[in-house]
């Protein structure tokens, strides 16, 4: 499998050569679910508004029928009130999930700051159970450092 490194390089180059930030956004959902074979929906939620809710932005994979999620549900919805990376290595371990297909086995979500606000997350579902390890957090919090640099 591609290297935490080149993954990096991978990322960097789409910021480096992309201009309108939703470009760049759906660049990194396709990259990252291209080149993560254990990645099979990537997606960013933001905050929505001034509502306590989740807007689903850019992703690459199945269309959801999730693209409001409000502060407090799902595995999303907890990020937006938690300010803290979520790691679930199996789902139905999980009361609080909002399921986007029997598939889906795990997820991993990371939250997104600008000026210490949590203001989103990149989200992402596998169909493999227990496949998140450390260098998947610091990878998808490398990308979503960027990601907020770009939206200051
Ligand atoms: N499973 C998420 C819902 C969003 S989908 O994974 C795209 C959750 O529990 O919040």
């Amino acid at each position: 499998m591609i290297s935490i490194e080149m993954l990096k390089k991978g990322i960097d180059n789409i910021f480096n050569t992309t201009n309108k930030k939703e470009d760049i956004l759906q660049k990194i959902c396709d990259y990252l679910k291209n080149e993560v074979s254990y990645y099979d929906w990537v997606g960013f939620y933001f905050k929505d508004e001034d509502k306590e809710q989740l807007k689903l932005a850019q992703f690459s994979g199945k269309p959801t029928q999730h693209t409001i999620i409000p502060f407090g549900k799902g595995i999303c919805g907890q990020v937006a009130i938690s300010n803290e990376n979520f790691v679930v290595q199996d789902v139905t371990e999980q009361n609080n999930y909002i399921s986007c297909g029997i598939e889906v086995k795990s997820e991993i979500v990371i939250p997104i700051f600008v000026n210490d606000e949590n203001i989103g997350q990149i989200d992402i579902d596998s169909h493999t159970k227990n496949p998140f390890k450390k260098e998947d957090e610091e990878l998808l919090e490398y990308i979503c450092l960027q990601v907020s640099n770009i939206l200051q």
